[in-house]
């Protein structure tokens, strides 16, 4: 069994590594899932914001003009500096950057109007802890709004994709079907007012580059996915396997509760 510190210091070794690659990641700046969380969130200009693992700070830029003020938490140091340099080059002066694991973040109860997450939970040693901290910081009233990877339901499918993800990035802690997500939410005493699924089709090999993964590595994921149980197969979609245009799809989960 992982210690809860052992992933906890792979995000930090790992994203340390990467900061600055987030920060220009194309996929993490834009998309349409940002919009989305604006758009769910219907923000207000006295809102207080606290966005959980904030990466290279894009969730907390995208609120930053339309609120009060932003608190931007991530427990990689690297990362947290590379993302003030890039939020105030961006002109966002009502961001703040403070040091926070999301299982305990140091904040008191019922501060916060929202609180984000974005593509970060999946990297927790414990993820039920991180939303029942996420609610606790939350007014009442106030909103939590996560963005993650999600599995399917069916448990072989989702260890294998688990295993699938972890092989190619070794901080992939644990990721969660919809009802799990649901539960969570639940048990933290929020209301679950939205979910949707977005679905991504990645090219396999630069998917496994883009994490450095060595060409070794990129056989067995190629082997996993042509050994994969059929449920994971139909789950992620895979096309063209064997070729260089091998891809598949993963699948996040947009979910909000309100407190
Ligand atoms: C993919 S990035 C997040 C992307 C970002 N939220 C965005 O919207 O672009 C994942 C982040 O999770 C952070 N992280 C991993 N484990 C964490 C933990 N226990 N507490 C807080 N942050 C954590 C990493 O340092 C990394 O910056």
């Amino acid at each position: 069994m992982k210690s809860e510190q052992e992933p906890k210091s792979l995000s930090q070794k790992r994203f340390g590594q990467f900061a600055e690659n987030y920060v220009t990641s194309q996929s993490h700046a834009k998309g349409y899932d940002l919009d989305q969380m604006v758009k769910i969130a219907n923000p207000q200009a006295d809102w207080l914001v606290l966005d959980v693992a904030t990466g290279g700070g894009h969730t907390a830029l995208k609120f930053a003009p339309v609120v009060k003020k932003v608190i931007a938490t991530d427990i990689t140091p690297e990362m947290l500096a590379a993302a003030q340099k890039f939020v105030q080059s961006q002109g966002a002066a009502n961001v703040i950057f403070e040091p926070a694991d999301a299982q305990n973040l140091p904040f008191e109860d019922t501060l916060f109007d929202l609180v984000t997450c974005r593509i970060a939970p999946h990297h927790f040693p414990d993820c039920v802890r991180f939303i029942q901290q996420g609610s606790r910081v939350l007014k009442f009233g106030g909103l939590l709004l996560v963005q993650d990877h999600l599995l399917p339901e069916d448990q072989t499918a989702a260890h294998f994709i688990d295993d699938f993800e972890r092989l190619r990035d070794s901080s992939h802690n644990q990721a969660f079907s919809k009802s799990q997500w649901i539960q969570m939410f639940e048990q933290a005493g929020l209301q679950v007012i939205h979910t949707e699924e977005i679905i991504k089709r990645h090219q396999l090999f630069p998917w496994a580059e883009r994490q450095g993964c060595s060409p070794e590595t990129i056989l067995v994921l190629t082997k996993m996915l042509k050994d994969a149980p059929a449920s994971a197969t139909k789950w992620l979609q895979v096309e063209n396997l064997g070729t260089g245009e091998a891809s598949f799809v993963n699948h996040h989960i947009l979910i909000a509760g309100s407190k």
